[in-house]
């Protein structure tokens, strides 16, 4: 195996960081991959010729096919309340995630170096064999984990082989899980004395506006006796040094080298001034420099206080959090920042502000991301201790292995500013056994020791098991997942006085699909597999966004919540997930699968956006056949009153009510909550023509308009990109949508016809989806249909700066095309 290019590459890279200290470097291309057992490829002079040529990341199950028995498990979803096991369908996306897969690459380091590996995620229970020799193991797929490869290196450094073993077993995970190298591997040289991985550890003990102070503490690892100097630098937003520390001292007992540093007038990090910080350490042995490291922070100080809430740099805010499981729809779980980059910025118009990275640890891509847009982050590790929720779950790894992963996931991310809490498990069923206090006891412990700065929370859904047994009092943060009517009891009984809504909502809907009558249910399930754009579907579990937004409006204790879910996700399609093939993914996402809002979106957008004005109309007003039936109409908007017009005929004012209003109005009206954010006429007898909505301000004076329109026959497909430049590193992403419209752009809202794309010039198609969770179209193949008249399509950049021409064509309709630029 001489993969020349490789080598060319490393060389090169090698040359010019040759007299640095350290070299960090990604192992992204040529890569030879493999599904199947094939022990000895851990062998130096095994023949991958053969092999598939990857570049990582890459998840080898998301090209498919689905299939109804991919993983078919026959189980009883205990938190569900299910007593008698039943064959769920779908439940973990129905793609080929379950089986064995090998990896091979050849990496190149200069010579007489500290070589450590570090692998971001690799799906799952990883062995890492290099020359022949196995080098580490880490089972859990979601973990990064490091790999100190010195000691198997060749001598010269040149051609080290690296060959990686992962297992996914059937029955492991309660969602798609994805499969393979799906994050980076860094290979990173040191010399002797170095900063180990995650080698340093900032806090800020003082946060003010006039100044703050900023504590490092650099593990130096290899130093003896010597004397070690480390110069260090805070560096401002704006690139300058605003404070320094030169320091030299023997490393006393492997203990860290601390040095505190003031930072006058410090910019203060939060969701809306994402302000970062550097503090670049330079370490020098004998008066030559041996390492330099480069931590970024941000300064900002949290506080919960009891009765009160929670606080940022002293001022009192509610989380506006959504929860997103780690895959990017039809990108599968493959990392991609440009995906995630999208995802951040339709959560950030929305005016979302936290995420829970349910239930395992992030990508490294996400947390820095978090930090430059300004998102909370709550970062959570298990989804299991060491009692099953899934049969090869990780619970058959929880005994020996919790501590390491927490340590790992605890100094991965101490330093990020967006990180404010951690989580230790959602919906453990530990949670309920009487020892069970003592694991969660175990585990903030942990948190605690590793990082005294924040705290900790569980997602708990057993609320009288914890009340009763004691496992809720003795979480910093009692974090509770749905059961808002159980808030007020849980808050009067635990001593800490405040409740996190850890998990809310789980209402479901299809986007474009109306269902009628508007009425408010739980698990109900329609013919389509679909379920209404109404929002007024949920979960027995759960409930709609409106129980929600009181909780945080009318009790200064709830600290917030973290929705589920901000995305649709592959797998877990409740309420079809029983015998419900081909349904395969979820419907409980704010924006679907094709990373297109669905009505909900702008619900939340006009509680949570302060910034701007939202006036959104639903459903669409395309009904052949209803003509004169009843078609209720909302308008989810921060306006207090609108009015409506059918065709020019007012259908009178609608207003938001007050708490009390509502209440009074309970008995009544079983939407008299909803209208305290929503405007709701629930008697519209549908006719063809337009639907318009006046907006008013507080003085009843109209402020805006919104129309839609019947639409005519399907003319042609629209195509608007989400950005026209891509930076020209052949991993940068547009995300088009396709939009099947009739003469005049009116959305054709029932249109599923097949569309077909080609991307020509400087970029490749990538993937596509349409937000069906019923859909078996695989993303990667060049055609997709739409669902309720549009799609998504993902165009990748090449490494060459150019043009990129996109275009989609459908039967019956004119194509649509877009020119994108790339920019090297
Ligand atoms: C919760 C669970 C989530 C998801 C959700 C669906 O109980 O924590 O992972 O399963 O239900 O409503």
């Amino acid at each position: 195996m001489k993969r020349t290019i490789l080598i060319f590459s490393y060389c090169f890279l090698f040359s010019l960081i040759a007299m640095a200290q350290r070299s960090v470097s990604q192992l992204e291309k040529n890569w030879k991959f493999t599904k199947g057992d094939v022990p000895e490829a851990a062998q130096v002079n095994f023949d991958d010729s053969k092999w598939e040529t990857v570049t990582i990341p890459h998840d080898w199950a998301i090209f498919g096919p689905f299939d109804r028995n991919n993983d078919l498990q026959n189980v009883a979803v205990t938190q569900n309340f299910e007593q008698k096991a039943s064959v769920k369908t779908g439940r973990t996306g129905g793609l080929p995630y379950v089986g064995i897969g090998w990896y091979r690459n050849e990496f190149d380091c200069p010579a007489g170096k500290q070589v450590t590996l570090v692998f971001d995620g690799a799906m799952s229970e990883a062995h890492v064999y290099v020359n022949g020799k196995e080098a580490c193991f880490w089972p859990f797929g979601y973990n990064s984990f490091h790999c100190d490869v010195t000691n198997f290196l060749n001598a010269d450094g040149k051609d080290n082989i690296l060959a990686v073993r992962l297992e996914n077993k059937p029955q492991s995970s309660r969602w798609y899980p994805g499969a393979g190298l799906y994050r980076n591997v860094h290979v990173v040289a040191t010399e002797k004395v170095h900063v180990p991985v995650w080698g340093t550890q900032l806090t800020t003990p003082h946060v003010a506006d006039d100044y703050a102070s900023v504590r490092l503490s650099t593990t130096i690892n290899g130093a003896g006796d010597e004397n070690i100097r480390v110069l260090t630098d805070i560096v401002s937003p704006e690139g300058k040094v605003v404070a320094s520390k030169d320091n030299t001292r023997k490393i006393n007992h492997g203990q860290p080298f601390e040095q505190n540093f003031l930072v006058n007038t410090p910019a203060l990090w939060s969701p809306e001034t994402p302000y970062l910080y550097k503090a670049i350490s330079k370490i020098y042995v004998d008066g030559k420099q041996v390492d330099e490291y480069t931590t970024r922070f941000g300064i900002r100080s949290i506080e919960i206080v009891a009765d009160k809430g929670f606080f940022l740099n002293g001022k009192h805010r509610k989380f506006q959090g959504v929860c997103n499981h780690h895959d990017l729809g039809p990108l599968g779980a493959a990392i991609n920042v440009a995906a995630l980059r999208r995802q951040l910025t339709l959560l950030k118009d929305m005016g979302c502000d936290a995420i829970r990275t349910s239930h395992n640890m992030p990508a490294p891509e996400l947390v820095e991301l978090c930090d430059e847009m300004g998102f909370m982050m709550m970062v959570e590790p298990f989804d299991e201790w060491d009692i099953a929720k899934c049969t090869n779950g990780y619970h058959r790894y929880f005994n020996d292995w919790a501590e390491k992963d927490m340590v790992n996931m605890l100094r991965h991310y101490r330093n990020n500013p967006c990180v404010v809490m951690w989580s230790i498990g959602n919906e453990v069923p530990t949670q309920c056994s009487p020892e069970g206090y003592k694991v969660a006891s175990f585990l903030q412990n942990i948190c605690h020791r590793e990082d005294p700065t924040r705290p900790v929370t569980c997602g708990m859904d057993q609320v009288s098991c914890v009340l009763e047994n004691g496992f809720a009092a003795m979480i910093d943060v009692p974090g509770l997942n749905y059961r808002a009517h159980r808030y007020m009891e849980s808050y009067k009984n635990l001593p800490q006085n405040i409740i996190l809504g850890s998990e809310t909502a789980s209402t479901v809907s299809s986007r474009g699909v109306y269902k009628f009558p508007v009425e408010k249910r739980a698990s109900i399930k329609y013919d389509d597999h679909q379920s209404s754009g109404y929002d007024v579907e949920c979960c027995s579990w759960s409930n709609i966004p409106d129980v929600d937004f009181a909780l945080a409006d009318d009790y200064d204790w709830t600290i917030g919540q973290f929705v589920w879910t901000g995305f649709d996700y592959l797998g877990e399609p409740s309420p079809y997930d029983t015998d419900s093939w081909p349904s395969h993914s979820s419907v409980f996402g704010i924006i679907d699968l094709a990373s297109l809002p669905k009505d909900r979106y702008y619900l939340y957008r006009s509680v949570w956006n302060k910034e701007a004005n939202t006036l959104h109309v639903l459903p669409h007003w395309t009904w052949p056949g209803r003509e004169g039936e009843n078609t209720p109409v909302f308008v989810y908007t921060n306006y207090p009153s609108a009015e409506l017009f059918v065709n020019g005929k007012s259908f009178g004012k609608q207003r938001k009510l007050t708490i009390e209003e509502s209440r009074a109005l309970e008995s009544k009206d079983s939407l008299a909550l909803e209208r305290r954010y929503r405007l709701m006429w629930m008697d519209v007898p549908y006719e063809p023509g337009e639907i318009k909505v006046v907006a008013y301000d507080k003085n009843g004076k109209s402020v805006e308009e919104k129309v839609v329109r019947t639409a005519g026959k399907p003319h042609h497909l629209e195509v608007i990109a989400d950005r026209t430049q891509l930076s020209a590193d052949g991993k940068d992403l547009a995300y088009i949508t396709v939009r099947v419209v009739d003469k005049d752009g009116n959305l054709c809202p029932a249109d599923n016809r097949m569309v077909s794309f080609s991307v020509k010039g400087s970029g490749r198609y990538r993937a596509a989806a349409n937000g069906d969770a019923t859909s078996l179209d695989l993303f990667h193949l060049p055609q997709m249909p739409a669902f309720s008249g549009q799609l998504t399509a993902i165009v990748q950049s090449g490494e060459q700066g150019g043009e990129i021409i996109f275009e989609a064509k459908a039967k019956g309709v004119k194509s649509g095309k877009l020119i994108l630029s790339t920019l090297k």
